[in-house]
């Protein structure tokens, strides 16, 4: 049986790195004869957590499709050292998510900044696997961390592509 990977891109930028990064992933994930989708959070409306009475809004969309998925990948690039806005406030709002809905998953990181990538190694790795591995409990399957690229788009044709292409292949 074929499984399902669901992508989460935290970038606001339409054809950014990310975004490129992203369809390679789901181009490996295909490849290998899954099936994927990508989630652009900056296209959904979701409010920063506000405490248990919250307005329903898009969080419940995604999070339907994280309970039937077998893995989650984690797409975003660095911005002040961190994830982006969207993706964290995406995070926040995992803490009201019943633990059946996010257990079991597979998980991986593709991530891209202007620095080296010893700079997103350093600032995100870590904080990726003590939030999704160490405390959701998920699998780590990997990680694409794409330094040096700047201007959307600029990722295309370095080989960070090709890395997201196995690793989407490898879920
Ligand atoms: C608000 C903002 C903050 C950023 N902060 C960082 C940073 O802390 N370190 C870094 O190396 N690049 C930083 N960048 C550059 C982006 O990480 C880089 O341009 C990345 O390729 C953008 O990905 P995207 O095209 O998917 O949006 C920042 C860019 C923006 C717009």
């Amino acid at each position: 049986m074929s499984k399902k990977i669901v992508i989460i891109n935290g970038s606001p930028t339409p054809g950014g790195n990310t975004r490129c990064l992203c369809e390679a992933v789901l181009k490996g994930v295909k490849e290998a004869g899954n099936e994927g989708i990508i989630i652009d959070l900056a296209s959904l409306s979701i409010a920063p957590y506000s405490g248990p009475s919250q307005a329903e809004d898009d969080m419940s969309k995604v999070t339907a499709e994280i309970r039937t998925a077998d893995a989650v990948v984690i797409a975003s690039p660095l911005y002040w050292m961190q994830f982006t806005g969207q993706l964290k406030v995406w995070m926040d709002r995992l803490s009201t998510v019943g633990k059946d809905a996010l257990a079991g998953k597979e998980t991986a990181l593709v991530a891209c900044a202007a620095s080296p990538a010893e700079v997103i190694e350093k600032n995100l790795l870590g904080y990726y696997r003590m939030c999704f591995i160490d405390s959701l409990g998920w699998k780590d399957m990997g990680n694409v961390l794409a330094g040096g690229v700047y201007a959307p788009g600029q990722v295309m044709g370095m080989p960070y592509t090709e890395q997201a292409e196995e690793l989407g292949k490898k879920l």
